[in-house]
């Protein structure tokens, strides 16, 4: 989960890194009431999760209250890069000497954590990386030694920090290292860190990646959940536990397995072609035991989205066989029909593996209707596509 820039800089300041003061601000009046709170000049900026806001227009330096009004009447509900922008940071502006470089990321390649630093900062660090790769420091950190003061101020120095900022710097990146540890995050980043004009190094950016996988052991990260930006299909199928991705086309997809499901979106996505550009609706995987109840609970989050026009179960039998997936979407159908949820569009369903004959006896069995059985994969694809373009 990525945080906003404000929540970055709240959990930076519980670690004692020097932020500049701040408000979040929803409305005009929002903005306006947090300049006059935080006096003199103040910046005003987009709170989307994307980079590259400065470039955009989404930071705007405002000379005082009603100034921060109109920046804020300018930025509120602007789109940066498909992000609609529902509040902004009002911020007082920092006295900027110096704009550097600094973060800490996993390095999953080279199965190592890495600080990445340079006194090229403020702009974008991957052109710097490119054209002047010398000016970048990548420093790999052992999960077992970790950063301390006198590492991080050698850190500092090998991104070519001037001597004014090594202090402040190694101060800066060892409580970074402690947010990086502390909140099981796998990215931390501070561009720009500042040298101000009276000396002070300062975090005056931030962006923070945390691990979903350590929730279970930061039950306060819940409340950095933006419920807002979610989509309410994703959301609803976070509460049933399925692995479910909206996408933008026409046939819903259920797969058995993260990797069948995504050659299924392939599969689907080239056979789509054939009928008018056909794509995926969504990926849902609904892992290795697909029971009645998470079969049931897929079928209903895939057929509420309005944009599905056909469904594509694609199941590979093994240790969970066919024939137990097969009576899953028999007792599904039941169970969608007592919801009150009626399947109403076509579903291609597919079954190989591990008892497979068994299954589609089943299916053929219990006849539902819109239910077509295909042998292959490809043909499977096919008949969904075109049944996704005939019902569009
Ligand atoms: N509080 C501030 N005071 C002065 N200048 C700021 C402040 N916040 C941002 N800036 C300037 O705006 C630039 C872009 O802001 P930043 O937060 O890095 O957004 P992004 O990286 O999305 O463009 C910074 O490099 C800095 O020059
Ligand atoms: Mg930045």
């Amino acid at each position: 989960m990525d945080l906003f820039e404000h929540q970055a800089k709240e959990l930076f300041a519980e670690y004692g890194i020097p932020v500049p003061r701040g408000v979040v601000a929803h409305t005009v009046d929002e903005a306006r009431a947090a300049a006059e709170e935080l006096t003199g000049r103040v910046v005003v900026k987009a709170q989307v999760k994307t980079g590259g806001r400065g470039k955009a227009g989404g930071v705007k330096l405002a000379s005082d209250a009603p100034d921060a009004e109109q920046k804020a009447t300018e930025i509120l509900g602007m789109d940066i890069k498909g992000h609609t922008v529902h509040k902004v940071l009002v911020e007082e502006a920092s006295a900027i000497a110096e704009e550097y470089y600094f973060s800490f990321l996993l390095d999953r390649a080279n199965r190592t954590f890495l600080a990445i630093c340079s006194a090229a900062g403020g702009m974008d660090i991957e052109e710097v990386a490119h054209t002047a790769p010398d000016k970048v420091a990548k420093v790999p950190v052992s999960p077992l030694t970790g950063v301390d003061r006198e590492h991080a101020r050698e850190i500092a120095k090998a991104g070519g920090l001037p001597e004014a900022a090594l202090d402040g710097a190694a101060d800066l990146i060892e409580k970074l290292w402690a947010v990086f540890v502390d909140e099981d995050a796998t990215l931390v980043e501070v561009n720009p860190m500042i040298l101000t004009a009276d000396g002070e190094v300062k975090a005056l950016d931030g962006k923070v990646t945390l691990d979903d996988n350590a929730g279970f052991r930061q039950a306060e990260h819940e409340g950095y959940a933006d419920k807002a930006a979610e989509d309410p299909l994703e959301a609803r199928a976070k509460e049933k536990d399925l692995n479910y991705v909206k996408l933008d086309g026409s046939v819903g997809i259920i797969g058995n397995g993260a990797g069948l499901v995504m050659s299924t979106l392939d599969v689907v996505a080239y056979a789509g072609e054939q009928f008018g550009g056909q794509k995926p609706a969504n990926f849902l995987d609904i892992g290795g035991g697909a029971s009645a109840e998470v079969m049931a609970n897929g079928l209903e989050i895939v057929l509420s989205d309005p944009s599905v026009k056909s469904v594509f179960v694609n199941v590979f039998g093994g240790i969970t066989a066919c024939d137990a997936v097969a009576n899953g979407i028999v007792s599904a159908f039941k169970l969608l029909d007592e919801r009150g949820e009626t399947v109403t569009h076509p579903l291609v369903v597919r079954l190989d593996g591990n008892n497979a004959t068994l299954g589609r006896q089943i299916l053929s069995d219990a006849a539902l209707s819109g239910v077509e059985l295909v042998d292959t994969m490809d043909d499977a694809a096919k008949r969904a596509a075109e049944l996704a373009a005939v019902g569009a």
